[in-house]
């Protein structure tokens, strides 16, 4: 982010503090739980959402060298996430092109010349090309045209993105993910992910649907009640401003701290010193970036009401000693703040069934999560 959108956006949270105002939507926003609960729409989501868009599925730090790999099962399809000999990243169906075995079974790994089917013994290179043992009794089969198939993929601003769908036959296996972040581009491009280490990889399912989760992320408006004694009173209340930025959204949480820079030189200010900045990458990542580190949480649906959240963390040096003590707790105060969120969320998903509630009502303050549904709808019209 250059220091200019820092500065102004600075500039307009101590302005809703002086005045003492939240920022609002122009109105209520309703959100039908049908949505949450219907196996058709999940599927729709899956076809619209997760096959179309480039997901963030790591951090390239966990591809370090060639033969560096990484499984990756949360989009319904089985990934293996590899550096090859030369350094690029490429993202193929985990999948043996002889009987369809799984190829590799460790979550990562590192220092591998190749990949051998547990089933038969085929191998494949880094690069995928395959080769087939006792190859006679495959004499009509053409090598070149059995290599791993390789999904679309891209490594850009610290991160492997991929986009789960197979390419259809002389498609372009390049993601353009600069113009896919649009304005936000440049933020990313600045926030220097590249040099950062990937530290606490954790995978936690949850019977709540994907949304849910996502939803648990997009206003402050629970701090109080759900995180009263843990994170809260570390922000500021309700003084959180928010910017759709094409399908993604852009959102500062400040810390109380920020009132500090009244009265200071803005050439100064740091946004990250004082906030939480925080992105949706739409459609199923939430980026937060704070003092000290960012924290990736991807959520990927799992069958209608259950998802499973990958989440990690992207620190500056890696921790030893002290600082590994340190950032240990660091990690379980983000865990019992999810836990907290998890917990209320279970049990909206539950009470979805009840027929209490025929949509879900978001107020003004809440307004990152009618711009995510509005996101979501967007990209569904088309096949609905
Ligand atoms: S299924 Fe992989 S070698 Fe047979
Ligand atoms: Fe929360």
């Amino acid at each position: 982010m250059d220091h200019a959108t820092e500065v102004s956006l600075i500039e307009r949270i101590l302005e809703l503090d002086r005045t003492r105002v939240r920022e609002e939507a122009a109105g209520e926003h309703r959100e039908p739980i049908e949505g949450y609960l219907d196996p058709a729409r999940h599927e729709a989501e899956i076809a619209a959402l997760f096959r179309r868009h480039p997901l963030v599925l790591g951090q390239a730090a966990e591809l370090p060298e060639p033969g560096s790999f990484v499984t990756h099962d949360l989009t319904g399809l089985p990934i293996l996430l590899v550096r090859d000999g030369e350094g690029r990243f490429r993202a193929y169906l985990n999948v043996c092109r002889h009987r369809g075995a799984r190829i590799e079974s460790e979550l990562c790994g590192a220092g591998r010349r190749g990949f051998v089917c547990p089933y038969h013994g085929w191998r494949y290179g880094l690069d995928g090309a395959v080769t087939i043992g006792d190859a006679k009794g495959f004499a009509g089969l053409d090598p070149s045209a059995h290599g791993l198939v390789e999904l679309p993929s891209a490594e850009a601003y610290g991160l492997l993105w991929v986009r789960p769908t197979v390419p259809e036959k002389g498609e372009s296996l390049a993601l353009d993910i600069a113009g896919y972040l649009g304005p936000l581009a440049s933020d990313f491009a600045a926030w220097g992910l590249e040099s950062t280490h990937p530290d606490s990889l954790t995978h936690l399912p949850e019977a709540i649907d994907w949304k849910v989760m996502v939803d648990t992320f997009l206003e402050d408006y629970h701090f109080r009640f759900v995180h009263g004694k843990s994170v809260h009173r570390l922000y500021l209340d309700d003084r959180t401003v928010y910017d759709r930025i094409g399908p993604h959204i852009r959102y500062v949480i400040p810390k109380r701290s920020i009132r500090h820079l009244v009265g200071t030189d803005p050439a100064s200010w740091r946004l990250r010193e004082h906030s939480n900045v925080l992105y949706l990458l739409f459609p199923n990542t939430v980026m937060v970036f704070v003092g000290d580190h960012a924290a990736i949480f991807a959520m990927f649906p799992d069958g209608p009401g259950r998802s499973v959240m990958r989440l990690s963390f992207c620190l500056d040096e890696e921790p030893s000693g002290d600082s590994r003590i340190y950032w240990d707790k660091q990690v379980a105060l983000i865990k019992t703040a999810l836990a907290e969120d998890f917990a209320v969320a279970r049990g909206v998903q539950k009470n979805f069934a009840s027929g209490a509630n025929g949509h879900l009502t978001f107020g003004r303050y809440e307004k990152g999560l009618a711009y995510f549904h509005q996101a979501i709808a967007e990209a569904l019209a088309p096949a609905e």
